[in-house]
Parts: C-alpha cells; structure tokens; sequence
C-alpha cells in the first residue's frame, strides 16, 4: 500500500515527550486499580512483587516499543508493517483494536471521576457504606455516565485533534505538573489522619509468608499491573516514540518515565490507605468499586472530606485525561499517517466512534466488565507478546543497533536487555495470558451468562 509523504509531526521538547509518556502511564491504573490490588493481594507483599515486575518485565518491554517507534518513525500499523514479514505485518491492528476498545470504556469511568468531583462540591459524599454502594450504582450506568462519557471524549476529541505541539504536548506539560503537586500535597495531608501509623505499617512491611502462601495469584496481578500501568501493549510508546529524534538516549527516558510512575501509584497509597484505616475500612475489602464505594465513603466521614474528596477525584479526572490521549493517538496517528485524512476530522470521526461503542459500558456494569477484561486481560497480553517475540527473537540486532543510537556502545547491557525480553517477558506474558482467557470464560459463563438470562 502506498502511504502518502506527509511531512511529519515531533516533541517540540524532551520534557514535552517525557510528559506525555508519563501523562500516559499515570493515569486511572495508578490511582484506581493499584490501590486496591494492593488491598486485594496481600499488602505490602504485593508491592514488593509488583516493583520487581516493573523492572525485570516492564523496563525492557517499554524499551522494546521506544526502539520500534524511533525507527520506523510510524503508527504501529505502519512500524509493523514496516519491520514485520508474513503474518506479522498484521501485529498493528491488534493494537489498533486495543485502543479502540480501551478508550470505549476508560472513558466511562473517567467520567464517573468527573461525577465524583461534583458531587463533593454540591453534596458531600455519604459515609454510610451501603448508601455510597447503592448510589454509585445510580450513577455509574444511565443516562448521566453517558453524558459525562460524551464530554470527556469531547475534551479528547479537542485536544488530540490539536496535534502533538499544540495539542498532546500542551495538555500534558499542565496537567502532569499539576498531578504530582496534588498527590504529593494529598500524602502529607494523609500523614496527619489518624489511621495513618497503622496503614503504613500495613502498605510498607511486606510479609513473606504471604507472597510464598498466594504466588499463583499474587505473580500475573502483579505483572498485568506492571503492564498496565506503563501503557504497554498496544503501541502508545511505539506512537510517542515515532516523534522523537534520533539523539535521544532511550534507555535514560524510560527510566525517567517509569521512575515517575512507579513514584505515584507509591504515594498514591500513602493517601488511600491512611484514609481508609481513619474510616475503618478494612483495604482488603473495596474489589473495583474500590475509590467509588469504599474511599467516597471514607471522604464522606472525615472532616473537610467534601474537599478532599473532590481534589482526589478532580486530580484522578485528569490523570484519566492525560492517558486517554494517548490511547486515541495510537489509532489517529494511523488514520493521519496512512489515509491522509486532516488531523482533526480522524479525532472527530474516531472519537465518535469509541463514544458509541463506550455507551454499552455506560449503560451498564456487566458490560463494560465484559470491554475491560476482554481488552485488558487478553488484547493488550496478546499484542505485548507478539511485539516481544518479534523484537526479542527475530530482530535483535536491529533492536540493540537503534537502543544504542543517542546512548553509544552498550556493551553487555544490550544483550542483557534482548536476554530480558526473550525469557522474563515472553514468559510472564504467556502465563499471562493463558490465565486472562481462563478468566475471561469463567466470566462468560458465569456473570455475563446471568446477566444474559435477566
Ligand atoms: N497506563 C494508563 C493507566 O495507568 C492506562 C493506559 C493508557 C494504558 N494507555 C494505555 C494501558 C495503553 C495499556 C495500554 O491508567
């Protein structure tokens, strides 16, 4: 197929390129999904399982995907097209496909932070436990999540329609700024609740005995936490890396991005669970109603909680933000590069798109379960570990030539990372995926098949 010669976009800055890759991994994976993995597997236990993921596996993976950005300098369908022979050239619509699944639903539990936001500053939030499930219920499906759902694809629409300057890059040099400050400012407020002792405690000496008791479950939610969290798996670093120069030193960047993210999904801890132990809520309760049910709650019980609650679910609206962009740029980036279709009109039409296929999640809960675990337990695997085999096993050399590229001779240090990607990667995504379609089946026969017969 022939692809028009369009002159092509870049960072106007490095701090612009690193700010949208960070805008991108921190986002409702940090603040939403950490917390209560942690709560959920054990504590601290599965912090020190999850910062061993990020290293052995998320570390070399995020450098795989910079390294086919930078030299294919294309959409993922493009770069794949481009580096892939065979079967492989088609890699790039799986992640295209990721993307548009993803975004359908991310952006309906974006929306509902953005209810949470108002809801603080117009009514407070309800402490009683089962009122605040009952009314998450009423205001996580209907009409009103799909009305948020519509305004915050809008912003979407608005800002990566803009472009990578004027658009991406822009947001994300604001919103990302203003995210650490928040979460920083929200964890020395933790530090003075009363629960505070008993949650560090609780989130910060691991016991062993755990880990060694519940690995089968503790490992792939650790890794698929990992993965998720650094928007791995669906071409959102192969995109952002496409604009980048060749001077650039990759390995140093994504250090830096995975420092930052790893940083806050940390401290977001260091708030929730203070709250939580204030509240007495038991962490290893909240399941994924988690900050909806469980911590509204516990906003609803402090003192000045209204406020507090509305600045965390404000900060969590925009952290949503920041990564929804790049979920959408992965499928314009392909539009704009191969059909030559004016930026702004892709963002109208795809975002349109994903608005319509968002309004089953919005419509109700089953449904966007069935969206999410499909996309995240079986698309996103799937495509990281196609990507990882073809990189690690039939391009090395091409791979270790372009990492070293803005960095100079790696010496031991690119076998090393081709030797990462090959075994620890390739293999956690395996099991992980093996034990994602599992899962996935149990969910079609038991939840969804009732859900069905209603
Ligand atoms: N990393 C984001 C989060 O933590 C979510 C996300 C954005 C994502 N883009 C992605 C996840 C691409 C997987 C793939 O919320």
């Amino acid at each position: 197929m022939s692809s028009v010669e369009i002159p092509r976009e870049t960072w106007a800055t490095r701090i612009g390129f690193i700010f949208a890759a960070v805008g991108s991994a921190v986002g409702l994976g940090n603040i939403w999904r950490f917390p209560f993995q942690v709560g959920q597997e054990g504590g601290a236990a599965f912090l020190v399982m999850y910062l061993l993921f990020i290293l052995a596996v998320g570390f070399p993976a995020m450098l795989v995907e910079f390294v086919v950005g930078r030299y294919t300098e294309r959409n993922p369908v493009g770069a794949l097209r481009e580096i892939g022979s065979g079967a492989w050239r088609y890699v790039g619509w799986i992640f295209i496909a990721t993307g548009f699944v993803i975004l359908s639903y991310y952006s309906v539990v974006a929306g509902w932070t953005i209810r949470y936001t108002v809801l603080g500053l117009q009514d407070g939030y309800l402490a009683d436990a089962a009122e605040a499930e009952a009314q998450f219920v009423t205001l996580a499906s209907g009409l009103d999540a799909i009305v948020l759902h519509a305004l915050f694809m809008a912003a979407v629409i608005l800002i990566v329609g803009a472009g990578i300057k004027r658009g991406i890059e822009l947001a994300v040099t604001v919103m990302v700024p203003a995210i650490i400050v928040i979460v920083v400012g929200l964890a020395v407020y933790a530090a003075t609740l009363e629960g505070a002792g008993d949650a560090y405690a609780y989130y910060l000496s691991p016991d062993l005995g755990v880990i060694a008791a519940n690995w089968t479950s503790i490992l792939p939610a650790a890794a698929g936490q990992a993965f998720f969290t650094l928007s791995l798996g669906m071409g959102v670093m192969i995109t952002y890396a496409s604009y980048l120069g060749e001077d650039r030193n990759l390995a140093e960047d994504g250090a830096i991005v995975i420092g930052f993210d790893t940083a806050i999904a940390f401290v977001t801890g260091l708030i929730v669970f203070p709250i939580l132990f204030t509240a007495g809520v038991d962490p290893a309760d909240p399941g994924a109603g988690a900050i909806f049910v469980s911590l509204a709650a516990a906003f609803g019980d402090l003192t000045l909680g209204w406020l507090v609650g509305a600045v965390f679910f404000g900060t969590v609206a925009i952290a949503a933000l920041s990564s929804a962009i790049s979920l959408m740029e992965v499928v314009v980036s392909y539009v704009v590069d191969e059909h030559a279709v004016d930026r702004r009109v892709a963002a109208l039409a795809i975002g349109g798109g994903i608005f319509v296929l968002g309004i089953p999640s919005a419509y109700d809960l089953v449904l966007l379960d069935l969206f999410d675990l499909f996309a995240d337990q079986i698309l996103l695997v799937l495509g990281g570990l196609l990507l990882a085999i073809l990189v690690g096993w039939i391009l090395s050399d091409l791979a270790v030539e372009e990492l070293s590229l803005g960095i100079g001779d790696l010496g031991g240090y690119g076998t090393a990372w081709i030797w990462a990607v090959r075994i620890p990667v390739v293999l956690v995504l395996i099991v992980a995926l093996v034990l994602g379609v599992l899962d996935y089946l149990e969910f079609l026969t038991g939840p969804f098949a009732e859900w069905l017969a209603d």
